[in-house]
């Protein structure tokens, strides 16, 4: 064999050299290591290719051509053992950790106000633009507050078990936010205007209705207070609240608390008026109750009827809700469905 075949040959066991002792190295220092050993500044192919010049001229172009491609395989080779060793290793740690700490993090959504909080504020600001205060009642209450001192009288059907959860026969969860007002005159002197927003509780579940609700009340007592004052007041409200251009009207009513009483409709906000399901053909929707506080509600909190005058209003939070929304079961709220709530 001449020497251009030898030197073939020593090439050949060069590569297959390396090739085997990057098969067999463990870990990455010891692949770092046979990746010098043979392609390193002082590896034995570096030093092969030195020599190439001391080879006769005519053979230098073809091993010189043959050593660079060698020493380019076994790069590319010895890359990859590295690559797939730091993958092993990545993997492993992994096992041993049990958390990935390079994956991104989950971001954490933001969470908002209910849409019932989301319609009490709003209801409630509209109130404070008016100069009215907030407060608030406990909602387990005596049966004085919430029916009593309201005028209920003994054998009233509100009373009926069928509406009201009783504690105990004086202690009941209250039924609607008016005891507010008695608690409020109870303790101060007009003026007074106030707003009262929080949970109320009737025996009653069904696609409209809750056993747990959401009330406003609001209330005015001064010097002079009259009828015009409280249309003038929920006008205002309901303008603000579904805009200056719907129609609304007060229609006589009933409360044992307040005479005379008026309860207050918009026009349907489906269907125009035309008549629809939501507001069974009517064309009107009630949203409130209200009227002229009722002397007698003033007799027990030591108010002098001759002297002042008052009107109230109450009004059902989830309701407005849903005519805002366009809902047609209550029970939606109180799901936690996040998916739902998520859209207002
Ligand atoms: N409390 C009454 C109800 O729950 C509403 C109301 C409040 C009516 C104030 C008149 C005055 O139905």
């Amino acid at each position: 064999m001449n020497e251009i075949g030898r030197t073939r040959e020593r090439l050949k066991r060069l590569e297959e050299e390396a090739r085997a002792e990057l098969c067999a190295a463990q870990g990455e220092t010891h692949l770092q290591a046979v990746r010098a050993k043979y392609i390193g500044r002082k590896g034995l192919l570096t030093n092969f290719l030195r020599e190439i010049r001391n080879l006769p001229a005519e053979e230098r172009p073809a091993l010189g051509q043959l050593a660079n491609q060698l020493k380019t395989a076994l790069e590319e080779a010895a890359e990859q053992a590295l690559t797939e060793e730091r993958e092993r290793q990545k993997a492993k740690q992994l096992l041993r950790e049990g958390v990935d700490i390079s994956l991104p993090g989950r971001k954490p959504s933001l969470g908002k106000a209910h849409l019932i909080t989301q319609v009490t504020q709003e209801i409630v600001a509209i109130f404070e633009r008016l100069g009215f205060e907030v407060s608030e009642g406990p909602e387990v209450e005596l049966d004085y507050y919430n029916f009593e001192a309201l005028n209920f009288p003994q054998d009233h059907p509100a009373r009926d078990m069928q509406d009201t959860f009783y504690f105990s026969p004086n202690v009941v969860l209250r039924t609607h936010t008016s005891p507010v007002q008695v608690r409020t005159m109870e303790k101060r002197k007009p003026p007074l205007r106030v707003i009262a927003p929080g949970r109320v509780y009737r025996h009653d579940s069904d696609p409209t209705h809750s056993p747990m609700f959401h009330q406003v009340e609001g209330f005015v007592v001064d010097h002079g207070v009259t009828f015009a004052d409280l249309k003038g007041t929920l006008t205002f409200f309901v303008h603000q609240l579904f805009g200056p251009g719907v129609k609304m009207r007060f229609r006589p009513s009933f409360f044992p608390f307040t005479e005379p009483s008026a309860e207050v409709d918009i026009q349907c906000v489906i269907c125009q008026g035309q008549g629809c399901p939501v507001c069974k053909k009517s064309g009107w929707l009630e949203i409130l109750g209200s009227g002229m506080i009722d002397p007698e509600v003033f007799r027990f909190v030591g108010y002098d009827a001759e002297e002042f005058t008052g009107f109230a209003f109450g009004l059902g939070v989830e309701r407005i809700a849903m005519l805002q929304v366009r809902l047609n079961d209550i029970r939606l709220f109180y799901e936690n469905n996040l998916q739902f709530l998520k859209q207002f």
